[in-house]
């Protein structure tokens, strides 16, 4: 290299320290930085991807390498092995495809129909698996980058028979059907579809099962999976697929789907965080999903199955304290926030946003509620507790018969004469 262009990339290279000095510069102010801050949170979480389909619901989905999962940013999965699929999976008590049948050929429940929205136009790739891509404005309708992805409020159903409460739960709202006092190694659950109306964007209506460990206290471990409304998280009113973990009652780990590193996902079909379709309408069509959360008893991870067809993935069972051994208590069922921004209570809805008394095609359900047993068998749930903090608002009813197993109505529609 000759003299003169030695000197010519010598004074290239200080003008470009010079532009980075003054780029610092500009992006001094408070406003830049968080911009910064957005952009950095958006470069970690948006994995390079092979592929994006865009969703007709205005998501992009991104087929991302498996290998380039956000799981892999974690310390202790850097050299961690996929598991493609899971050594032992429970052995049911109910043959869910004669349910199924049965339910088919009563018309009632149309459960094989149901979609993600993105399906309509593409599918990923082998080895890669779908990602919802975290646009700008998903970031900045958060409190903080940080928050991005949390719950914002610490949010457990906590019955009134046990110890006393630990966890401020002010503005949360429940109803739900519980076991406890047991080891238990997972849970499923047949989960009817509904679309509730949220009055204020900073509240959700979510139906789910909770996989807790441990008491209600600082440590609290939590595997959570169901549907969501939830205009702060998505930008919209959709009915979405979600799962959830935290290891510290919801304080410094975990997150909403794939929204920090943590769960390991090996299926190429399903997205977290992506709209289902269609819903239940009110004397009309009802939908429903199943989900089955269960630890495998050679590895100790903790898998989870949407639907009879698909294995979604892993929490490893070394995120969890409690959980890496076993669950204490299993919940099922509906929660709302309620900001009582006008000063009453929400109008959000929960489940269909009906009260259980109305029944099928009525009020919201969950049927089939099992439990995983420490032999790896999936069992009716004993001793099937209720609980909610005002019936007036949100309520549950439970029952069982042989088609459904054990099952429950539970929801409502928040403010009514008897809620304000
Ligand atoms: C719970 O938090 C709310 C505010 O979020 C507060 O008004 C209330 O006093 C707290 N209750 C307890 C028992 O700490
Ligand atoms: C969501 O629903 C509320 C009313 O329930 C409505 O005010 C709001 O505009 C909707 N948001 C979007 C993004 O559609």
């Amino acid at each position: 290299m000759g003299f003169s262009r030695r000197l010519l990339l010598w004074i290239l290279s200080i003008l470009g320290l010079l532009s980075i000095a003054s780029g610092a510069r500009l992006y001094s102010s408070s406003v830049s930085k968080q911009k910064l801050d957005v952009q950095k949170h958006l470069n970690r979480l948006n994995k390079p991807s092979t592929k994006s389909i865009q969703s007709p619901d205005g998501d992009i989905i991104d087929c991302v390498p498996m290998s380039s999962q956000p799981a892999f940013d974690h310390p202790y999965l850097k050299d961690h092995k996929i598991q493609m699929r899971p050594s032992f999976h429970p052995e049911g008590l109910f043959d869910d495809n004669k349910v199924a049948a049965a339910a088919a050929a009563e018309s009632k429940v149309r459960a094989n129909l149901i979609k993600q929205l993105w399906h309509a136009n593409g599918k990923c790739p082998e080895g890669t698996i779908p990602i919802r891509r975290t646009k700008q404005e998903d970031v900045v309708r958060a409190s903080s980058v940080k928050r991005y992805g949390k719950k914002k409020h610490r949010s457990i159903p906590k019955p009134k028979s046990a110890e006393p409460d630990l966890i401020n739960q002010s503005g949360h709202q429940h109803a739900i059907a519980y076991v406890q006092g047991d080891r238990y190694y997972g849970a499923k659950a047949t989960v009817n579809v509904w679309e509730p109306k949220i009055q204020q964007p900073n509240e959700f209506s979510l139906s789910q099962l909770w996989i807790l460990g441990g008491s209600f206290g600082e440590d609290l471990n939590s595997i959570e999976a169901g549907w969501q409304v939830s205009p702060d998280l998505y930008g919209d009113n959709n009915t979405r697929l979600f799962t959830y973990w935290t290891s510290d009652a919801y304080q410094a780990t975990g997150c909403y789907n794939l929204l920090c590193s943590g769960f390991i996902q090996i299926n190429s079909e399903i997205a977290m965080g992506a709209s289902i379709s269609p819903v239940s309408g009110y004397r009309n069509s009802q939908y429903d999903i199943s989900i089955l959360i269960w630890k495998d008893p050679k590895e100790g991870h903790w898998w989870m199955q949407f639907g009879n067809d698909y294995v979604l993935g892993y929490w490893p069972s070394f995120l969890f304290s409690y959980l890496a051994d076993s669950a204490s208590m299993i919940e099922w069922g509906g929660e709302v926030v309620n900001t009582e921004a006008d000063g009453q209570h929400t109008s959000t809805q929960m489940g269909s946003g009906r009260f259980p008394e109305e029944g099928f095609g009525k009020s919201s359900y969950f049927r089939n509620i099992q439990v995983v047993d420490d032999s790896n068998n999936l069992k009716a749930p004993k001793g099937l507790g209720t609980f909610t903090e005002q019936s007036n608002c949100y309520d549950v009813q439970t029952g069982s018969n042989g088609d459904w197993g054990h099952y429950f109505y539970y929801g409502g529609p928040g403010r009514n004469a008897k809620c304000q």
